[in-house]
């Protein structure tokens, strides 16, 4: 399903891709492939799994019977297929439970990557995989030697924290990378290509099969104070090298705001 979703958004891509509406800030965009895409994955959930429920990044939350929901996010990474940045993906998880991201249990899920066709699954206690090869994530390392891949809100005061934030931790490790589509990074920690990856504000359809995919191949991917992962903090890599962060981003505030 992640990857007719994928051809649809690769093979319909106009040459210049327009900006169909803005939505939490003029920075927050949708496509009209967005809508395109998420449409045709929820066809194929209705013709599937009639009974499940579905939640998606643009039309919301369809109501089911069977306890299981769908959490679907149709171009994770907007802003990439927008200017044609290579970071863009499906992202498709299925959870049980009530509606409540705190209390889901992800079943599995899938990230498939548009421009370059890689696609990563998991299964809760199945591991991970790339195109079917088991991954593992980068054994952690000092924090001084990690790649860490972060992201930012939309929100310009969040981005001002953000920016604070990121004065705290850049000099403390080996460099940053924001990719832009956080799917695809937490897909990356489970690969190695990132040691460690963290963000605040994440939604539940950026993070719901990326999370499963990264704590398959190995990773703890959790909040700060002992919180779970979520719309308040995510952080992904080797146990080690999470409490490591964890303790910069803690005393940096980073699941805050900061004073507005
Ligand atoms: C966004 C991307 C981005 C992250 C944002 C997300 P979208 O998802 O994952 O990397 O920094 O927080 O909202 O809007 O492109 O689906």
């Amino acid at each position: 399903m992640a990857r007719e979703a994928g051809a649809l958004v690769r093979d319909g891509r106009p040459e210049h891709v327009e900006v169909a509406a803005t939505k939490s800030s003029a920075v927050d965009v949708v496509t009209a492939m967005d809508a395109e895409s998420e449409a045709l994955l929820r066809r194929v959930i209705a013709r599937e799994r009639p009974d499940d429920a579905i939640l998606g990044e643009e039309e919301g939350a369809s109501a089911g019977t069977s306890g299981l929901t769908w959490v679907i996010d149709p171009i994770d990474g907007t802003v990439n297929y927008l200017y044609s940045v290579a970071s863009y993906a499906i992202s498709v998880a299925v959870v049980a439970g009530p509606p409540d991201p705190a209390e889901w249990t992800v079943l599995a899920g899938a990230v498939h990557s548009i421009v370059d066709g890689r696609t990563w699954t998991a299964g809760l206690g199945a591991g991970a995989t790339l195109d079917g090869e088991p991954v593992a994530v980068n054994p952690a390392g000092p924090l001084a030697t990690s790649l860490v891949g972060t992201g930012f809100g939309y929100d310009a005061d969040r981005r001002r924290h953000q920016a604070q934030v990121l004065v705290d931790v850049l000099p403390q490790v080996r460099d940053i990378r924001r990719l832009g589509s956080a799917a695809i990074d937490l897909c990356l920690v489970a690969t190695g290509s990132l040691d460690l990856y963290y963000e605040r504000g994440l939604n539940p359809w950026d993070l719901a099969a990326g999370a499963l995919v990264a704590q398959e191949a190995g990773a703890r991917v959790t909040g700060l104070r002992g919180r779970a992962a979520g719309v308040e903090m995510t952080v992904a890599g080797a146990p080690q090298a999470v409490s490591d962060l964890v303790v910069i981003l803690e005393a940096a505030g980073a699941d805050s705001d900061g004073n507005r």
